[in-house]
């Protein structure tokens, strides 16, 4: 299979990269800590008293500081399992495998691996870390060795564009991704790429899970089957698209170079989900949710009020920056990318002025099932 190109997030720790404008991602860790803590313990007592070693999978983890805030979210769950089950206290070990694909900064996360050393402490399991570079869309384990899948904010990335698009066979005039006049049959393809992965994606790690293993899966989505819903991923990329079209009306970039541009992504709604999982039999569903999150990682307020738009959108720039960066280099080389997000930041902040806006991410807690 083709890996999807360009997916890479910035590399490095400088001003754009991933490294340092991953708050948004970081939130979602935060909020779905009590669902990794439950399904952790679960893993935990359901070890063999034999089988001391716990293999977990962090897939899609990128470089920064999420990928090490992972990793001590897991150690800190099992050190109190361990403290919890003093009369018959298990040697437990952790094994992690950090997974991403390729042309993932690993060199980073190796780096500043040695901050975790402080994490040490009485109960504190021996834990090791490898990294794993390869689409998890593929084999990635032998069967039944792991224990927990986690991945966040990875799974809304397709493994490619569909091939009609990326041949042109078919047309996305004006658009990256789904937008309000995204033709049904582009969007028929967008859906059917996601179902080929996602079924994909479940088989695979069924395989791999050993019995009664567990996944956390984090991703963004849709709150309703509609596909333009204010605060959605469609109407956040119509804007990327609007700014690439303003470069196109100054001669900057090809009308042409627009038009072949789509990205491999999908949200999908919490009911297609659910189908995709029910219909496949493999994992039972022991959690599912929806949260929003504000577009604007920096602002952690609830309500529905913006205090600053331009700064709003700048911070939403930034973000969106670190993740699309190098998929934009690739389609239309490295000479617009300044400009580009200086007018996406004074479109979001318009947007912004109509209302608030809020990504809705999907939680999802499996079992393997027997
Ligand atoms: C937005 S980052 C999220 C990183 C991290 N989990 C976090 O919470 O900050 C998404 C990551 O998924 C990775 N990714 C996308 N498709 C992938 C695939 N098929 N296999 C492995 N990783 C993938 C990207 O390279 C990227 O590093």
């Amino acid at each position: 299979m083709e890996e999807a190109s360009g997916v890479r997030m910035v590399t490095g720790n400088g001003e754009n990269s991933y490294a340092a404008n991953s708050r948004l991602q970081e939130k979602a860790i935060l909020e779905t800590r009590p669902v990794l803590r439950k399904a952790i313990e679960e893993v935990y007592t359901s070890l063999s008293a034999r089988r001391s070693t716990m293999v977990v999978a962090d897939l899609g983890c990128s470089s920064g500081p999420n990928t090490l805030g992972f990793v001590s979210e897991v150690i800190g769950a099992v050190r109190s399992c361990t403290r919890k089950s003093e009369e018959e206290r298990r040697a437990v070990e952790v094994q992690f495998f950090l997974n991403d694909l390729p042309g993932n900064d690993f060199n980073l996360v190796f780096r500043s691996l040695e901050q975790l050393e402080n994490l040490g402490g009485k109960d504190t399991p021996p834990y090791y870390v490898a990294g794993l570079p390869r689409s998890y869309y593929r084999k990635l384990f032998p069967s039944r060795s792991v224990h927990f899948f986690h991945s966040s904010y990875s799974l809304m990335w397709r493994s490619k564009v569909p091939e009609e698009l990326s041949s042109c066979t078919h047309l996305n005039e004006g658009n990256i991704y789904i937008g309000k006049t995204t033709p049904p049959m582009v969007i028929k393809l967008f859906q059917e790429q996601f179902k080929k992965d996602f079924e994909l994606f479940l088989t695979l790690r069924f395989k791999e899970l050993v019995s009664g293993g567990r996944m956390l899966l984090t991703f963004l989505g849709r709150k309703n089957e509609e596909m333009m819903t204010h605060g959605e991923v469609g109407t956040l990329y119509e804007l990327v698209a609007e700014s690439l079209l303003s470069l196109v009306l100054k001669g900057r970039v090809e009308k042409e170079k627009l038009d072949s541009f789509n990205v491999p992504y999908y949200t999908p709604s919490v009911k297609e989900v659910r189908e995709l999982i029910n219909k496949s039999r493999l994992f039972d569903i022991e959690h599912a949710r929806l949260f929003e999150s504000n577009w604007d990682p920096q602002d952690d307020s609830d309500g529905d009020v913006v205090l600053d738009y331009a700064g709003s959108g700048a911070n939403v720039a930034n973000c969106i920056r670190a993740v699309m960066e190098p998929l934009i280099v690739d389609h239309f080389g490295e000479d617009i990318i300044d400009d580009l997000f200086v007018v996406f930041a004074s479109i979001v902040a318009k947007h912004l002025e109509k209302a608030k806006a809020k990504y809705p991410i999907i939680v999802l807690s499996l079992k393997k099932a027997t």
